[in-house]
Parts: C-alpha cells; structure tokens; sequence
C-alpha cells in the first residue's frame, strides 16, 4: 500500500503522510517509544522520527520484503532513532521497550489476534491506537471481553475510504451489538452518520444471502442481523439528533 502522496523511490523532498497516516501520528504522544507494528515502508515511525516527535521507535514486520522497504525509507529520509525488527506481531518486542503501540492497516481479525498474544499490552503502561481496515466489529469485541478499554475513536476518509481509528488502554467496557458494529464513540463524528450507513447496507446484503438460505441456521443468523440493523437504525436518529440534522 503506498502511504506517500508523492514518489516514494527517490528522495524528493520531505516525507508527506496520507491523510490516515497524517491523522494517527497526531494521536502519538510527544517523546514516546514508539512500536510499530505490520510497519511496510515504515512512513508513520521514519516521519515521526525525523520530526523529532518519538524518543526511539520499533518499525516492525512479519516479512523481510516490507521490513527492506522500511529500512530502505528510514535511509532516504535520515531517521536516526528506529529499529528495524522482523517479528510476527509483539512477539519478539517486551513490554518494556515501547509505551505506544501503532497496529494499523490491517483487518480486526489480525489485531485482535496480536494483542491476544502479547497480553502484557492490557497491563495498563501502554496506549494503543489500532487502525482496522476491515471487521473492526471482532477487534472491538475482542478489547471489550479482555480487559481493555477505547478512550477515544475517530474516522478518518482516505482515498474513497472509511477508517475508524481507536485510542486503547487497559480498563473495562461493556458495548452493546450497535456499538460493537459501529463504534461507541462516534456520535459527534462528522463522519459518523456514513459510516452507519455504510455498516447498514453491508448487512443488509448479508441478510439478503442468508433469507435465500433453507438451513435454519441461516435463518437465524437473518433474523439476529435484522436485530442488528435496527438498532443501527436507531444510533443513526441518535447521530443525527446529536448533530442538529435530526427532526
Ligand atoms: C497493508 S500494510 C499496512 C502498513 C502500515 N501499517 C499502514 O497502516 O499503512 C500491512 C502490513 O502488516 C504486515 N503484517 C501482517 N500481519 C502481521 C503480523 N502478524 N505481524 C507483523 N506484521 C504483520 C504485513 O506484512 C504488511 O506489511
């Protein structure tokens, strides 16, 4: 995935973040240790290295091919405090070596599965912010049962695009299915009513598939999404009257 607005090949000025980027080295605290996790070019770590906004940062990869390009950007662009590490998730980073962990470009599944193995990441020292690109519903799921908490979620457009992001520390929260499919934060997001929308008609298509079903089980899962959508529906009005477009 290219993060850059402009040629990554050669150095041709400064390193420019994409709008989701640009958005999540906003949420980094000043002067933190950084890991980045399923880093690729490694842009997120390289830029906030270079604009001095981490003390060190961990740019990490499952594979050796992203893992080269993120040295390789690191290089072009002069970053003098990032260590490049080939690892699968936190596997090979302790919890002492970073105090922020970015987990972003990936889908739910894949970091909630990350965080279920590096469960120090729930000790209450470290601060998430996750990015999923897809079934956000199972990763905020998966931080409600396991003793983790969103702070704050924004959605960020990119290229077309609806990424929520979350800010995650240790503690407890309790979300019902709506939110769990749609985020609890968002309600004075401009972006907000969208992304309802988006998330309704998605299920909307899964209801469709599973009403041509015979299997009774099918049947049921129609019947729970159906549930689902209308309480989608109601966080909808919810948004709507919380941002004066309501009746
Ligand atoms: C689409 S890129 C996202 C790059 C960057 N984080 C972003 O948000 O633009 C996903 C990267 O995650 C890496 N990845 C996938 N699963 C991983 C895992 N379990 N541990 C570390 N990296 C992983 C992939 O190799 C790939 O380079």
């Amino acid at each position: 995935m290219s993060n850059l607005i402009h040629s990554p090949r050669g150095r041709t000025g400064e390193l420019t973040l994409s709008p989701r980027l640009a958005f999540l080295a906003g949420w980094v605290p000043q002067g933190t240790r950084l890991a980045d996790i399923g880093t690729d070019h490694a842009y997120l770590p390289v830029w906030l290295d270079t604009h001095g906004r981490v003390s060190a940062a961990i740019a990490a990869d499952l594979r050796p091919g992203p893992l080269q390009r993120a040295r390789e950007t690191g290089r072009l662009y002069g970053a003098r405090h990032v260590d490049y590490r080939l690892c699968d998730g936190l596997a090979d980073i302790s919890a002492d070596e970073c105090d922020t962990i970015v987990i972003a470009g990936m889908g739910g599944e894949n970091i909630a599965g990350i965080l279920e193995r590096a469960p120090w990441t729930a000790d209450g020292r470290h601060t998430l912010l996750l990015e999923p690109h897809s079934r956000a519903e199972v990763l905020r799921g998966f931080l409600a049962e396991n003793g983790y908490a969103i702070q704050r979620e924004a959605l960020i457009r990119d290229r077309g695009f609806l990424y929520p992001v979350m800010e995650v520390t240790a503690g407890e929260m309790s979300l019902s299915p709506g939110q769990i499919y749609c985020g609890a934060k968002l309600l004075h997001d401009p972006l907000g009513e969208r992304y309802i929308i988006e998330r309704i008609i998605q299920l909307q298509g899964v209801v469709a598939g599973k009403n041509k079903s015979a299997d009774p089980k099918d049947r049921a899962h129609a019947d729970q999404q159906r549930d689902l959508i209308t309480e989608l529906l109601a966080m909808r009005e919810e948004w709507r009257h919380a941002n004066g477009t309501g009746n």
